[in-house]
């Protein structure tokens, strides 16, 4: 039996990696998978049972009673979230209990489904380092807050653009200088900045990218 095919699409909070790696799923008829709404809702979970996201044993112990159901969640898209989500993916016990499932994802991508695209930080570097093509999506800070801002607005949670750049640049702090598995970019991933695309020209560009890489045509 051939290998699925495998894309690995990391990036910085809020670059777009998400939108472009349902797309790209879409366009080649992959499974895929929002690897980063795995950490978010460990971390709902730790916060809803009155745990510390920042205590390693609080956020294991979510991680290993692990509710699929949760990603489906709107609650895991809300700010204080995405802050608690970056806060148990720091504890290696965490990013260990949700790595075998990552992997199945792409080794058996659901549905039969002759590929898998897959989105997060640790994707090209750590849960695929094989994939077949490996896409680094990212945009200036600003660019990123603004953007989750309005995705935030449109949620109906109030705050300001100037707070929201603030989380951005902590959680990037964080995401990339945390000891286990940290944002980077892998050596052979290809780089895609947004900032100064429309999201229709940031599809293109990733879905072309990724056909190149795989021979492949899109749907
Ligand atoms: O949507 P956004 O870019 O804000 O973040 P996300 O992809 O939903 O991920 C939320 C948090 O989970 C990130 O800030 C990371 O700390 C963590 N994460 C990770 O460590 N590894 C992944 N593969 C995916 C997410």
């Amino acid at each position: 039996m051939t290998r699925p095919y495998v894309v690995a699409i990391d990036g910085p909070a809020a670059s777009g990696k998400g939108t472009l790696a349902k797309r790209v799923a879409e366009a080649f008829e992959f499974a895929y998978l929002d690897t980063g709404s795995l950490y978010r809702a460990v971390g709902v979970a730790t916060l809803r049972t009155g745990g510390d996201p920042a205590h390693p044993q609080d956020a294991l112990h979510s991680a290993l009673s692990f509710d699929l159901n949760l990603v489906n969640d709107p609650a895991i898209r809300s700010r204080a979230a995405g802050e608690a989500a970056s806060q148990v993916a720091a504890h290696p016990g965490v990013r260990d209990a949700l790595l075998a499932f990552q992997r199945d994802f792409s080794r058996v991508p659901p549905g039969g489904a002759p590929g898998a695209v897959l989105d997060g930080r640790d994707i090209g570097t750590v849960v695929c380092p094989n994939a077949h093509v490996k896409l680094f999506v990212t945009a200036s800070s600003e660019a990123r807050a603004h953007r989750r801002w309005l995705e935030l607005r449109r949620q109906g949670e109030a705050v300001e653009e100037a707070q929201v750049l603030q989380d951005i640049r902590n959680r990037d702090a964080r995401d990339a200088g945390r000891a286990s598995a940290p944002m980077k970019i892998a050596d052979d991933a290809l780089l895609l900045d947004t900032t100064e695309l429309s999201i229709e020209e940031a599809v293109s560009s990733a879905i072309a990218l990724v056909a190149n890489a795989l021979r492949l045509q899109p749907k």
